[in-house]
């Protein structure tokens, strides 16, 4: 496996709608595999294939916690098939927005169809905070970031912290 590099805010591919899959071979089971290593290595708890430069709709997740077990998710060619009408709000952040957090209202559940690992066709309700890192995932899949889902002053003052965090982290 190896640890890919990590595509952040504003670079283009986070903008764009990725492709579909056309097959889950062990071509696009290594870029899984190497996409969950770079996500573990960053403490991530999801990573979606544009943030590693590849406009595919593949998204890889794992919400337990570091005493747990790791439980990875592989998300091939996913789609939300039903979105509650309860709406939930919770703290977010990402990977390719580094050191900053903001709350995102979003469905509570929704339930997912998508082809597994081994390319099987799903189907599965998430709920509580995976269905947040699942739908913050899958936006991820039609150029949308969660910072597109906050007011415009919020994303104002975020995108100043970002600048700045970044100036601090300077190598
Ligand atoms: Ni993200």
């Amino acid at each position: 496996m190896a640890k890919l590099k990590l595509y952040e805010y504003p670079h283009p591919i986070l903008k764009k709608k990725a492709e579909p899959v056309e097959k889950v071979d062990d071509e696009l089971r290594k870029l899984l595999d190497d996409m969950l290593e770079t996500m573990y290595a960053s403490n991530g708890c999801g990573l979606a294939a544009p943030q590693i430069g590849v406009s595919k709709r593949i998204v890889v997740i794992d919400i337990a916690r570091e005493d747990e077990e790791p439980n990875p998710l592989y998300l091939v060619n996913p789609e939300i098939i039903w979105r509650s009408e309860e709406t939930e709000i919770s703290e977010e952040g990402c990977l390719s927005v580094p050191g900053q957090r903001a709350e995102v209202e979003r469905p509570a559940s929704v339930k997912i169809r998508y082809l597994d690992y081994h390319g099987k066709q799903q189907e599965m309700l998430v709920e509580d905070f995976l269905a947040v890192a699942t739908q913050h995932e899958l936006d991820h899949l039609d150029g949308i970031l969660y910072i597109d889902r906050i007011s415009r002053l919020k994303r104002q003052m975020l995108l100043k912290k970002l600048e700045k965090f970044r100036k601090e982290h300077q190598e």
